[in-house]
């Protein structure tokens, strides 16, 4: 039997390519910069599989190019990279990364929270520029982040992870989410439900965990920012488009919120210029960024591919319509 030709548009971890080098006839993209679109669309053009990044748009011009693909295994938990509807109507399967990147995104979620309420970003930068005087008393003075409220937008796997967190810090958690969560997670997680207006009025920190989704998109908008407090701080680790960046710059330009830490942008890898003001943290896109969680991902996308190669059903498959048709 012939291996089953694969595309990887990252040469991704060791674990992963040992995977993929037993079961595939596999290519891998080893440049450091992303292919170019017109060379991405030459590559998959007599492939079955795509191992793909969220940085690569999957759409009927690619699936158009791919004409014998069969999976689209995206290195992410988030896939709104990928237009599903498109996948399903051409029999081609989705898949993506939940679960292993949970507390790591947690993890930095907290690591921008902190930075701004503590003015990270401006004491490195005095402490790295040669000018720092030596301490004093109202240095880059910044907010408490203990005892205070913490509002978690989105109330799943990541949300729930970032709320555990709280604890240690004697913090307050509300949350909101469409669907409101058991008691007993509730309990587990010391967190209590508001409505999205009541959560802005109340929470002294909001961080995002939503998907990107129709409903998603500009979520937090200049009504939303107008009703937070104005000591208040948004914190983004989901995605870029779930704020209206413009909103956001007028909102922290009139003073209606404290600052913000961002991991996402709306038109990544552009920076909205207004966004860089020293109440604004700003990390590239790293909230999942620990060598063992990229690695545990590039894993799992191998695994999910591997898989419905050998005729099973991939673990993670985001588009099961595929398998009730047939
Ligand atoms: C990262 O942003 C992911 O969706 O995994």
């Amino acid at each position: 039997m012939p291996k089953p030709k694969v595309f990887a548009t990252h040469p991704l971890f060791e674990e992963a390519r040992e995977i993929l080098d037993s079961n595939c006839d596999i290519q891998y993209w080893t440049d450091a910069d992303r292919p170019p679109r017109p060379e991405l669309l030459r590559r998959v053009k007599d492939r079955e599989g795509l191992i793909c990044l969220l940085t690569e748009k999957i759409n009927d011009e690619l699936l158009r190019a791919a004409p014998k693909l069969r999976i689209v295994s995206n290195v992410a938990v988030g896939f709104d990279n990928i237009e599903l509807d498109a996948c399903t109507k051409r029999g081609v399967v989705a898949t993506n990364t939940p679960g292993v990147l949970d507390e790591t995104t947690a993890d930095f979620a907290w690591t921008l929270l902190l930075a701004v309420a503590r003015r990270l970003g401006e004491g490195e930068g005095l402490a790295r520029s040669g000018n720092w005087k030596g301490w004093n008393l109202d240095q880059l003075c910044g907010a408490d982040v203990w005892g205070k409220t913490l509002g978690i937008v989105g109330f799943g796997r990541i949300g729930r992870a970032v709320a555990r967190r709280a604890s240690g810090f004697q913090m307050k958690v509300i949350y909101t989410d469409a669907v409101r969560a058991s008691e007993e997670t509730e309990k587990s997680v010391n967190a209590e439900f508001r409505d999205m207006n009541t959560l802005l009025a109340e929470s002294d920190f909001i961080s995002l965990h939503v998907p990107l989704l129709a409903e998603t998109r500009a979520l937090f908008d200049a009504p939303k920012f107008f009703r937070m407090k104005p000591t208040a701080f948004l914190i983004n680790t989901s995605r870029g488009p779930v704020v209206d960046e413009a909103a956001l710059v007028a909102a922290l330009e009139n003073k209606k919120i404290a600052g913000a830490a961002l991991d996402v942008y709306e038109n990544e890898p552009f920076i909205h210029p207004g966004l860089k003001r020293p109440n604004v943290v700003l990390a590239p896109h790293l909230a999942s960024a620990s060598l063992e969680t990229r690695s545990k991902m590039a894993t799992m996308a191998a695994n999910n591919v591997v898989a419905l190669f050998k005729g099973q059903r991939p673990p993670n498959m985001l588009n099961p319509d595929i398998f009730k048709k047939r």
